[in-house]
């Protein structure tokens, strides 16, 4: 019997890209899926393609309450195994013409979302002495980039709060897993906000040349599998993490003059 066998895993963010590949990939290990996005045809699709046994369980996590949404998570097959912490919103505007809404959306959606439900499930995990929280960071969790202030901020949020929650380690058979992706080929900058929240509904180049999908995904699964606390899958974003740590002018000027070609 694989790790993943009749493990009930609740994948937020299901309905595209990372979220998709998951509930794809994690199909195939026969775990048992609750795959949660806004997009409810677009959900009943990844669950045709997924094949395998799968509850589909449609949320806006910046406006339902959460509480009932883990509520009935929870009902669907009586317990959670594992929760993906997957569904996120970038950002393409400059940080003075960004609107505050947009800021408070992006941290939302990518923040509070995660953690009100990784806390809404803490206590059943702390009941059952097992559970795993995957968080979806990013590289722009670890540095500043241009046109990505309020994203930035969000998962640098993230990253301290998982972090943390790594280190108070309360709860028995409990871990948490941080995924820091560089650029990865999904639609994520078609649905990005600009300054005034419209999508920005441009394939950037940086994402339509990014690391596929199903690599990104596998090195993720394999990180689940072996009970890793951080997974990064970057190419040149690597490169520049590593300046920001030891070379910090070069990382200012790269990160500027990168971000000025956008
Ligand atoms: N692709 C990259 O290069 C990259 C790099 C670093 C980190 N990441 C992170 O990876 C995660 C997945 O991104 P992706 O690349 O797969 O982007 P994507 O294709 O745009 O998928 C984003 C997913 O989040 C869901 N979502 C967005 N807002 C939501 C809301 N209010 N309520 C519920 N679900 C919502 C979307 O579903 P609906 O629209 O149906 O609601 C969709 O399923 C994100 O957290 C992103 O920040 C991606």
């Amino acid at each position: 019997m694989g790790f993943f066998t009749n493990k009930v895993i609740w994948i937020t963010g299901a309905s595209s890209g990372l979220g998709e590949e998951l509930a794809l990939q994690l199909a195939k290990e026969n775990a048992r899926l609750i795959l949660t996005a806004r997009n409810r045809e677009a959900l009943t699709t990844v669950q045709q393609k997924a094949g395998g046994e799968s509850v589909l369980l449609p949320a806006d996590l910046e406006k339902d309450d959460l509480q009932q949404l883990s509520a009935a998570a929870l009902k669907a097959y009586g317990h959670i195994d594992i929760l993906i912490n997957n569904a996120g919103i970038t950002q393409r505007s400059m940080a003075e013409d960004t609107q505050p809404a947009v800021d408070r959306r992006l941290m939302e959606i990518n923040f509070f979302a995660p953690v009100t439900l990784t806390k809404s499930l803490l206590p059943h995990f702390r009941e059952r002495n097992t559970g795993m929280v995957v968080v979806m960071s990013s590289m722009a969790g670890l540095m500043g980039f241009p046109l990505r202030t309020s994203y930035a901020a969000a998962k640098h949020a993230l990253q301290g709060y998982f972090e943390t929650l790594q280190v108070e380690h309360t709860i028995p058979g409990f871990s948490a897993m941080i995924v820091s992706p560089g650029r990865i080929n999904t639609p994520i900058s078609l649905h990005a906000l600009t300054a005034s929240g419209e999508a920005h509904n441009k394939m950037d180049k940086g994402q339509a040349n990014g690391i596929p999908v199903d690599v990104c995904v596998r090195k993720i699964v394999a990180g689940m599998r072996n009970g890793k606390q951080r997974v990064i899958v970057a190419r040149s974003e690597r490169l520049l993490w590593l300046f920001h740590k030891l070379v910090p002018p070069l990382y200012y000027y790269i990160a500027r003059k990168v971000g000025a070609n956008q």
